[in-house]
């Protein structure tokens, strides 16, 4: 029997959208007609290629409705492990297109745009995690999926904000390195007390920029409101959250809160849009006490309609990770896969 997605491919069609409505999500395309065109050729195109398009939460919002699967890093992960489709569009950054590739070795993935990378990622590169681990020679590495290959390799199991805190419970040792994300390894070195985790000193300059003081702008403006907040946001900003999540974590949280109406959201913007799209009758506020300009991936936003139309022509532009490297970085990647999400 095909799975929901497998449907989805081989049917080439495409989700209800009013491309005539005025919707700041897709004003970009001044005319509808050229966006619709778009659309349909994209979802054609994938059935005619067999090929499986995977978007994250924090992709355009016209680029998540073109996907056959929207969700966090570990839910892309998980779906690209197991699809049964010739080729992988991943609609995201360099990282996950990556992961893709090390889980499912056989498959062609492919990335719309080589340029979407992740600051976070840099800001761990082979030797620095050496360097580190040289400082803490009986510590397990926990590296975040944000990551390159060469780093997981390194590392002795990976993790997503999805999953963090299990797989650092989840190991026999106590003494833990977490990388590279201070801020999530610190949250999680708060959940976890029993364990000693020395913290890499990396951060997402889009989550990062927030202040706790800007949050708590927020909630005296909307003093019912339910914060829901990243775990890559500061320790100030933590503090005042209801909720602390991965990005679909965060869809399941307004479900747990059925009273309330309106919710602040401390992450990337475009999550705004899922949210906004299960729960209409819901208020979202951004977090950065504007329209979301703040807390704005310029990575997630490298690829368009166009970008993805091209990919799927001519199969651009593959990602290739060498056998040594890869071997590692499944290594990590395959244990991270058997532990359960947090909640
Ligand atoms: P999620 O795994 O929560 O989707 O987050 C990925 C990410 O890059 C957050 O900045
Ligand atoms: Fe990387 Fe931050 Fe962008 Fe996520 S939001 S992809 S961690 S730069």
């Amino acid at each position: 029997m095909k799975t929901t997605i497998e449907a989805k491919i081989s049917a080439g069609s495409f989700p209800k959208i009013d491309f005539q409505a005025p919707s700041p999500w897709n004003e970009r395309y001044e005319d509808p007609a050229y966006a619709e065109r778009l659309f349909r050729d994209i979802r054609e195109l994938a059935r005619k290629k067999c090929a499986l398009i995977l978007a994250h939460n924090y992709q355009l919002p016209l680029v998540q409705e073109v996907a056959h699967f929207v969700g966090d890093s570990l839910a892309l992960a998980q779906q690209a492990q197991k699809t049964s489709a010739r080729m992988v569009v991943f609609c995201g950054v360099h990282f996950m297109a990556e992961s893709a590739k090390i889980l499912n070795p056989e498959k062609k993935v492919v990335l719309p745009n080589l340029a979407a990378g992740c600051a976070l990622a840099d800001s761990i590169t082979p030797e620095s995690l050496e360097e580190w681990k040289r400082r803490y020679p009986e510590h397990a590495v926990v590296t975040y999926i944000n990551s390159s290959a060469e780093v997981k390799a390194l590392s002795d199991i990976c993790c997503t904000s999805a999953n963090a805190v299990s797989v650092v419970r989840s190991l026999p040792q106590k003494k833990i390195l977490f990388t590279p994300d201070r801020n999530l390894g610190g949250w999680v070195a708060r959940q976890v007390p029993e364990k000693e985790v020395a913290v890499y000193d990396g951060a997402c300059p889009t989550h990062d920029v927030l202040r706790g003081v800007t949050v708590e702008k927020g909630i005296s403006r909307y003093p019912n409101a339910v914060v829901i907040a990243h775990p890559e946001c500061r320790e100030d900003v933590l503090a005042q959250a209801d909720e602390i999540c991965s990005t679909s974590g965060m869809l399941a949280a307004v479900e747990r809160h059925p009273e309330a109406r309106t919710f602040i959201i401390a992450t990337e913007w475009a999550l705004i849009y899922q949210l906004k799209k299960k729960f209409p009758d819901r208020e979202f506020i951004a977090a950065d006490g504007c329209i979301g300009c703040r807390l704005h991936c310029p990575y997630m936003k490298m690829i368009d309609l166009e970008a993805v139309q091209r990919s799927i022509e001519e199969e651009v532009f593959e990602i290739f990770v060498p056998e040594d490297v890869a071997r590692g970085a499944r290594r990590a990647l395959e244990r991270m896969l058997a532990v359960p999400r947090d909640r």
